[in-house]
């Protein structure tokens, strides 16, 4: 049987067995420590379930004494007491089968804090650690699969603590009461029937959920597999339609669909027979005892309403038994999907905190790379042997070819990823021994590709430092040359940017990115083709604003387009992996090599647009092949 986590989500290991181990972790939920409000809710609960089935039990009995005193009749001394006492005794069965209902409501409305409290509590923590997990394993996890994961595990903890406490629970307490009363008042026999027709129901359930939950499984994994593509899909809305694969994405979700389909159908078939099954078993074990019953009355050994009271009691009997069947289900999936949920909690963090690390301190912002190598998968490297220094204050522009694995050196000075040798090191400390978190404070970042949260452009940018003023918001805003963009817009600052920033442009998303990194106000900054998606204008006020932002701190500045780096003051080469050439703009043109071979390339490439865009001005039709080598 394989687990609806395990085809979607390799890294998840999953144990058959261990849902002791799960029942045992989820229990303390029912007892919070410290939460003395919620105990006093558990212990109400449970009082108000005892009175519950006291009632439940002592109600019958008004219904016997009514239908003993009808079929009496005759023998009745007046008409007065003849009418007077079953209705008497009809209203009492009628005020018992109230108070029943309203203790159980009562008991469902105490405990209902104490179960959500344990779902809000379980959330915040998975939340936390998702969090808390790499990149790597955030690159490899379907974003749709992992919060179904946790919307599962965090509903089937309410459903267990409610069915384990409210039903399976008190379901045996009523068994023993009725078990008991049939045995004192009517015999064994009556005793023993009933409790092995419910032995038989319930090792049949038992069996048969076992078998199902095999299905149920088969279906949740079809679920979940449907819903990660159609998340994908709709995330991917612009590269569906420039494709035209709407049809193809169509056929992809109905294949999901119809695993889903089957699985569902077989679930509900399944259900067929485990509801049948169980009818034909108590309706069984219900027909003799009436039999019995009925031949005791006959022989004038039982009243009618004998007769009647053992017929309540196995209906009544039967309800919360039914509803066994389903509670099975139920915490049997529910640990399963708790355990799906734990075991995510369970994977630990690629990259930790060592022990004993200490907080980053940034006095002056020295970066150095020490003969660094780093590969995302061991089979090839990234990065090898990397050494350079960008001390305090200065810029450093990293150039070279696409995927040379220049993104890759931000990524690693952030910490997302642990290095395979070497040392980065700020102002003189191993990045890999201080805590993460100090390290990011410390650093700001520019994304090649910026992603905005689905919120106002007022929040994304305030993203950069909670807590701050709208006039600082704005301020950041104006250097990073948006402002005036955001002013034009009918909600101005509070204009929502769409999911993932979406309804935003190339070149403003990027100004958002640069003002919310102008706001957090970092010594070390990273700019990643920071200003790629811009036309020339707009490049050379953000390079300005930009100048003035990186003026007095440290910056990496990764860039395609060379003329917005001739004034750094180093330029590495990055080819494949390898610093191969460094040095000041001017020395590597003097130097003929890589360098100065991209930015010839570059020239001619810019001079051939300026000439296109002049012979386009001026009329004549003589379209100019750029020449690039
Ligand atoms: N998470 C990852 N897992 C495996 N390989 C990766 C991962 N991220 C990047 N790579 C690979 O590492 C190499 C370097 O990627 P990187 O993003 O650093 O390139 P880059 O120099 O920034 O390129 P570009 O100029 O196109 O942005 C690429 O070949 C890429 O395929
Ligand atoms: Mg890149």
């Amino acid at each position: 049987m394989s687990p609806p986590s395990r085809q979607s989500d390799p890294s998840i290991e999953y144990s058959e067995g261990s849902q002791i181990k799960t029942l045992l972790a989820i229990l303390p939920y029912l007892w919070p420590t410290g939460r003395s409000d919620l105990k006093t809710r558990v212990i109400a609960a449970l009082i108000a379930l005892l009175f519950a089935k006291v009632i439940t039990v002592v109600t019958p009995f008004s219904f016997k004494y009514a239908v003993d005193s009808l079929t009496n009749g005759g023998a009745a001394v007046s008409v007065y007491s003849l009418m007077l006492v079953p209705i008497f005794l009809v209203i009492a069965y009628g005020f018992g089968r109230v108070m029943m209902i309203v203790m159980t409501q009562i008991r469902d409305g105490l405990f209902a804090k104490v179960g959500q409290s344990a779902v809000r509590d379980l959330a915040i923590r998975t939340f936390n650690h998702m969090h808390r997990l790499s990149l790597r394993f955030h690159l490899e996890r379907r974003t749709g699969g992992l919060t179904r994961v946790i919307e599962r595990g965090t509903k089937g903890i309410d459903v267990i603590l409610r069915f384990s406490l409210f039903n399976s629970f008190p379901t045996m307490i009523e068994l023993t009461f009725v078990c008991g009363i049939l045995a004192w008042n009517y015999g064994w026999i009556y005793a023993a029937i009933t409790a092995v027709t419910v032995i038989l129901y319930v090792g049949f359930t038992f069996l048969m959920t076992e078998w199902r939950i095999a299905i149920r499984r088969a279906m949740n994994e079809a679920d979940t597999e449907a819903n990660t593509k159609a998340v994908d899909s709709l995330l991917n809305y612009e590269t569906v339609k420039y494709f035209g694969n709407e049809q193809h994405e169509a056929d992809r979700f109905e294949v999901s669909m119809k695993k889903y389909e089957a699985a569902a159908v077989k679930t509900w078939t399944s259900l067929t027979v485990l509801n049948s099954g169980q009818a034909l078993i108590f309706t069984i074990g219900m027909t003799i005892c009436m039999i019995l019953a009925a031949q005791s009355v006959e022989q004038g050994v039982l009243t009618v309403g004998d007769f009647v009271l053992i017929n309540a009691f196995m209906i009544q009997l039967y309800l919360p038994l039914n509803f066994l069947g389903t509670v099975y289900r139920d915490i049997k999936q529910g640990l399963i999907d708790v355990e799906t949920m734990f075991s995510l909690m369970d994977v630990s963090p690629d990259v930790q905190d060592v022990a004993g690390a200490k907080d980053l301190v940034v006095p002056n912002g020295d970066i150095e790379f020490d003969n660094v190598c780093f590969s995302y998968d061991p089979a090839r490297d990234i990065l090898k042997n990397v050494s350079f220094k960008v001390p305090a204050g200065s810029t450093t522009a990293i150039v070279g070819p696409s995927g040379a694995g220049k993104s890759t050196i931000s990524r690693i000075l952030y910490r997302f990823y642990n290095l395979a040798s070497g040392e980065i090191r700020i102002d003189g400390q191993d990045i890999a021994k201080t805590t993460q978190g100090s390290l990011r404070a410390a650093i700001g970042m520019v994304p090649q590709d910026t992603v905005l949260f689905n919120d106002t452009i007022l929040y994304n940018i305030g993203y950069g430092r909670p807590g701050a003023s709208n006039e600082e918001i704005k301020e950041a805003a104006k250097m990073a040359q948006v402002h005036d963009f955001v002013l034009k817009l009918p909600e101005g600052y509070d204009a929502l940017v769409g999911e993932r920033g979406l309804k935003l442009s190339g070149g403003e998303k990027q100004r958002v990115a640069i003002a919310r990194t102008i706001l957090k106000a970092p010594p070390i900054l990273i700019l990643d083709e920071a200003t790629s998606a811009l036309d020339t204008l707009t490049e050379q006020e953000i390079q300005s604003a930009l100048g003035m932002v990186s003026k007095d701190r440290t910056t990496l500045v990764i860039a395609h387009r060379l003329s917005t780096v001739v004034d750094a003051d180093e330029i590495l080469v990055l080819v494949a992996g390898e610093v191969v050439e460094r040095g000041k703009h001017a020395d590597l043109l003097d130097k003929q090599g890589v360098y100065a071979d991209m930015w010839n390339r570059q020239l001619e490439a810019d001079e051939a647009r300026r000439l296109l865009a002049e012979n386009q001005e001026t009329g004549i039709i003589q379209p100019v092949v750029p020449q690039i080598r």
